[in-house]
């Protein structure tokens, strides 16, 4: 655990390993505040406008902000409070909280998932659960901080039912149904300590999320961008908002009709930002492939069909360049 970011952060300056190439540097940090990131209120309007309004925001940003969405303000605080809390853990501690199940299904790791053979690293540490079944996965969660599983175990079943709602409205947006193939639901949590020099790496570089939709917690603190129309922008932190991101599997199911939106991380040299992904992913069986009801003569199939853990072998194999995986997927080149 010597690697995490965490532990090592405070007594040195960018380590060169940290420092990517000049075409992936973020370089100027003032990216326009056009804060043109829809914010969408679950209860201000009828269904059908909060369905239409979620279809637009999916197809022309692949990224929206979801307000009075029903999950308790002070349970997405304590969610919040104990996901810093178990990365301000020391090293050990983190290790040993995190190596309770033997397969895996609770791991922390630093940069990426391929730290030992990338070109560079990325200034993050993550801790990464499965969520469901509760009572399956909940055993392995870290028991460090002591109210890591009392807090985590509510909160993520309410953004679960979140997640399941939102998924609904996209479902009926497309006119096919989505919520009986969702496999693993997993929480991500982020840790992005305070960079030395933030114009020379990334906490996440450019990618998109291989999974139906991410229902994202971030914090108070400015990170997050969306790559659209070859411009960065920002998605601004709202209190007590939850951001919603379309990942690539959609984007394919609904034949390019949504987006899956590239975007991408920048750290900062004041303040720690901690955000928790949480995931809903399509099962490993189910078929990546344009809905039949969504493709006809005018509308031909833009991507392959394959089962979602060949797709998830594609995903791995492009390593985040979205150019590539919307080749190797695509019927047309
Ligand atoms: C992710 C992600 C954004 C953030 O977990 O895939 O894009 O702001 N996170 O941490
Ligand atoms: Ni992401």
């Amino acid at each position: 655990m010597e690697h995490l970011v965490s532990s090592w952060y405070n007594d040195r300056s960018l380590p060169e390993s940290y420092i990517l190439p000049p075409e992936k540097r973020p370089g100027k940090l003032t990216v326009p505040l056009a804060n043109n990131i829809p914010v969408i209120d679950l209860e201000g309007h009828d269904q059908t406008d909060i369905i239409q309004q979620i279809f637009e925001a999916s197809q022309e940003f692949g990224f929206f902000q979801v307000i009075n969405h029903g999950v308790p303000s002070n349970l997405m605080d304590e969610a919040m409070s104990v996901f810093k809390e178990f990365h301000a853990l020391s090293g050990k501690d983190k290790a040993i909280e995190t190596s309770k199940d033997p397969n895996k299904s609770c791991f922390i790791y630093t940069s990426s998932a391929n730290y030992a053979t990338e070109k560079f690293h990325l200034w993050r540490d993550a801790l990464i659960h499965r969520c469901n079944p509760l009572e399956k996965y909940i055993q392995f969660w870290p028991e460090k901080p002591p109210r890591y599983r009392e807090v985590v175990g509510p909160y993520t079943a309410e953004v679960r039912k979140l997640g399941f709602r939102i998924l609904e409205f996209i479902s009926q947006g497309l006119g096919i149904s989505l919520g009986g193939l969702v496999g693993n639901q997993t929480l991500l949590v982020n840790h992005y300590p305070p960079c030395p020099d933030p114009s020379l790496t990334l906490g996440l570089g450019k990618h998109m999320d291989p999974v139906f939709i991410n229902i994202l917690l971030q914090s108070d603190v400015y990170g997050l961008q969306v790559f659209k129309d070859e411009e960065w922008i920002v998605v601004e932190p709202i209190p007590n908002a939850f951001v919603v991101n379309i990942g690539f599997p959609l984007q394919i199911i609904s034949n390019g009709k949504l987006k899956g939106a590239e975007h991408r991380v920048v750290t900062n040299s004041n303040v720690a930002r901690t955000t928790a992904s949480y995931f809903l992913s399509p099962s490993n069986e189910t078929l990546i492939e344009p809905a039949n009801t969504l493709v006809d003569a005018s509308h031909p199939a833009l991507y392959k069909s394959l089962p979602y853990k060949d797709f998830l072998i594609k995903y791995v194999a492009a390593s985040t360049d979205s150019k590539a995986l919307e080749e190797a997927l695509s019927t047309t080149v």
